[in-house]
């Protein structure tokens, strides 16, 4: 049986139709339009479906309607616009980071969540707080560049 959710996504209220058990990711590609947490695994194993949640990083994949609740959700489209990117973008633009681009919502959403939460992160910390994400492209050391680059920026 369908509910109808109300979501706040990237400031904006949609209400959205749909069985509470439906992944949150579906909603967001399919029901608002928002293509860029992209469907890798659908297991919470490789971080391409990434969103944040009140500020927290989460797997779209395997996260309920039914869970998100009144909760704010930021997409990879809400971090920054044209004018004004979010460091992480500008930083990956610069790095020339992304081959194929598919993992690269992942990257960026989980990345930004934990730069907010430690200033000046060494190699291992931003190591440590990207694991779990998979490249099929191996630009995994471009990606710790941008990040670098992003942190030095974010001071
Ligand atoms: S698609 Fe969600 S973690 Fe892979
Ligand atoms: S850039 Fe292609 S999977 Fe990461």
């Amino acid at each position: 049986m369908t509910e109808r959710f109300t979501l706040n996504v990237n400031g904006k209220q949609h209400t959205v139709e749909a069985d509470p058990d439906m992944p949150l990711l579906y909603a967001l590609r399919n029901d608002i339009g928002l293509n860029n947490p992209h469907f890798g695994c659908g297991l919470a194993q490789c971080g391409a479906c990434t969103v944040h949640l009140d500020g927290q990083p989460i797997r779209a994949c395997i996260t309920p309607m039914s869970a998100v609740g009144s909760g704010k959700v930021v997409t990879l489209a809400g971090l920054g616009t044209a004018d004004n990117t979010h460091p992480l973008q500008t930083a990956y633009v610069e790095e020339q980071v992304p081959q194929c681009g598919y993992c690269i919502n992942g990257w960026i959403m989980t990345a930004a969540a934990f730069l907010e939460t430690k200033k000046k992160p060494t190699e291992a910390d931003i190591k440590q707080a990207l694991e779990g994400l998979k490249c099929r492209c191996g630009t995994h050391m471009a990606i710790l560049r941008a990040v670098k680059r992003a942190a030095a920026a974010m001071g």
